[in-house]
């Protein structure tokens, strides 16, 4: 299904609690929404990615304060080692939200003001069982399912969205639009969901018990409920709080990226406040899966775990990008070892792609003096390469604007096998001793061939492929099939992905 067909692209991922270090749950989205971002940025479109840091509520409140620190200080420091780790991951976000920033308190200001002003909100005194670590009520069957941790006994004064006035609406909007929660399963789990009365939900904290939040606006008492406030960062950074013109143009969201917990969330309180806001939903939520270290969650405490960031520093940041992407299967969970992150890597990049740039440069730097030959006339097997090479564009946007991020990969991969297979068949090396021309066209096409693949593979590995193109002297250039020039001399290199022995 097609994600989008506005001509323009706005991608967020979910703003990270800054209650502890950076970790590949949070690099995992991010890297996704980069790859998209590029990948849309090269279809011609317009391009706005967000990425930022969720830094209220209580959880942030008692990292600062476990670590002796006031609360912004706190997330000043912890914001650096984020904006360093996306360098390091090469991400090229076009703007980074904190939720302390002005902007970001004039929006959740504003839009208190304005479901207030509609009539949504309400005060009213509750009683109920609290779960500190979820930082929400929770009710006596959820207590009981044992699922939630620190419960604590409260009696106390709120302030209440009136989500369940909302309910039967979002239900018609899901059931009649199919791509608003992706995967399809996950639109059935928020419509099971659904199937139950859904609350009001509680959006303040009085300063009393947690004084870390932006002020209510009508009780300066309180302070807002931490996922009211972060929601609401989607909207900030389009500039719902001080740029109408960048509203229009950029709201609604063409893509939320977030991690299956996040979902009610994102697909039943956000969408109510917008409905109380009087603004459109998001195209589409998609909830991917998890990785996981055996049956567990892979967040911040590994113990003696490999963590998939520090093979950054050993294979660099292409081969860790390529690995969540290609081996995550969008939507469902995905196992890191070392082991396959390793066979990765020496069968797709080894062996395949980095292999074929070595043939290539090799062959031609042994035959033809390092300058790339004539295409020349081609034949039945090499009108084959140029069509794959040239439809593979077509089923690349496709793929990608359907989400399915591994199997475009996939395809670009085959290509390159296709490739190598065809040097084997015919064995340019041997055609050169008696026909220099013929081995020319065979050479033209692998190179070409590598080419196409190498400007496909760059939003996911944009480093490594800018030095193929620059080997190929062709940066910057378009996938399209003859845009490789006879006579360019190939830059000599090392080898790109040297084989890991295990
Ligand atoms: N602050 C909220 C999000 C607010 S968005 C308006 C939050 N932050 S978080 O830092 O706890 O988590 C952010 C994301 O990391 C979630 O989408 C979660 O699914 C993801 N991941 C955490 N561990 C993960 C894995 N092991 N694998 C993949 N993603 C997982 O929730």
């Amino acid at each position: 299904m097609m994600m989008n067909l506005r001509s323009d692209f706005y991608v967020t991922t979910p703003i990270y609690y800054v209650n502890d270090n950076p970790h590949i749950g949070h690099a995992y989205t991010t890297i996704l929404a980069d790859v998209l971002a590029r990948y849309h940025r090269w279809q011609g479109q317009d391009v706005f990615f967000l990425t930022g840091l969720d830094e209220h509520g209580q959880k942030v409140q008692q990292a600062a304060q476990g670590r002796g620190l006031c609360e912004q200080s706190h997330c000043d420091e912890l914001a650096a080692s984020f904006v360093s780790l996306w360098q390091k991951l090469d991400i090229q976000n076009d703007d980074f939200i904190r939720t302390t920033q002005k902007r970001h308190i004039k929006a959740v200001q504003k839009a208190l003001r304005k479901i207030d002003e509609g009539g949504d909100v309400y005060s009213s005194e509750y009683e109920g069982w609290y779960s500190v670590a979820e930082e929400r009520f929770i009710t006596q069957t959820e207590k009981e399912s044992g699922q939630f941790r620190e419960i604590k006994r409260f009696k106390e004064r709120n302030y209440f969205f009136k989500m369940s006035k909302y309910q039967q609406r979002l239900i018609d909007y899901i059931n009649t639009h199919p791509g608003f929660i992706q995967p399809e399963y996950r639109r059935n789990e928020v419509l099971g969901f659904l199937r139950q009365p859904l609350g009001d939900l509680c959006i303040s904290r009085p300063k009393a018990r947690m004084g870390w939040g932006i002020e209510i606006p009508f009780d300066k008492d309180y302070v807002t409920y931490v996922w009211f406030d972060a929601l609401i960062n989607y909207l900030t950074a389009a500039g719902y709080s001080e740029d109408e013109e960048k509203l229009r143009n950029w709201w609604p969201a063409s893509v939320h990226l977030i991690g299956k917990d996040i979902l009610t969330t994102h697909a039943v309180y956000w969408p109510t406040m917008l409905f109380a806001l009087e603004l459109p939903l998001p195209k589409t939520i998609f909830a991917h899966g998890w990785w996981l270290i055996g049956e567990t969650k892979m967040s911040k405490s590994l113990g003696n775990v490999i963590d998939p960031l520090s093979l950054i520093d050993q294979y660099g940041v292409d081969p860790v990008r390529y690995y969540l992407m290609r081996e995550m299967v969008l939507g469902q969970d995905a196992h890191f070892t070392l082991e396959s992150f390793i066979k990765r890597y020496n069968s797709d990049l080894a062996n395949d792609f980095g292999n074929l740039l070595n043939r290539v440069s090799g062959l031609i730097g042994k035959y033809f003096n390092g300058s790339v030959p004539l295409e020349g006339t081609r034949g039945t097997p090499e009108e084959e390469i140029r069509t794959t090479a040239n439809n593979l564009v077509q089923k690349i946007q496709d793929l990608i604007n359907a989400m399915r991020v591994h199997e475009a990969i996939e395809e670009i991969l085959q290509l390159v096998r296709q490739v190598n297979k065809y040097l084997e068949v015919q064995a340019p090396w041997k055609v050169a001793k008696t026909n220099l021309v013929r081995a020319g066209t065979i050479l033209y096409t692998s190179t070409e061939a590598l080419r196409i693949s190498a400007v496909l593979l760059s939003p996911v590995m944009p480093g490594r492929t800018h030095t193929v193109l620059d080997i190929l002297g062709a940066t910057g250039t378009a996938p399209l099939w003859g845009k490789l020039k006879a006579g360019i001399k190939l830059k000599s290199h090392e080898a790109l992905f040297p084989r890991v022995e295990t």
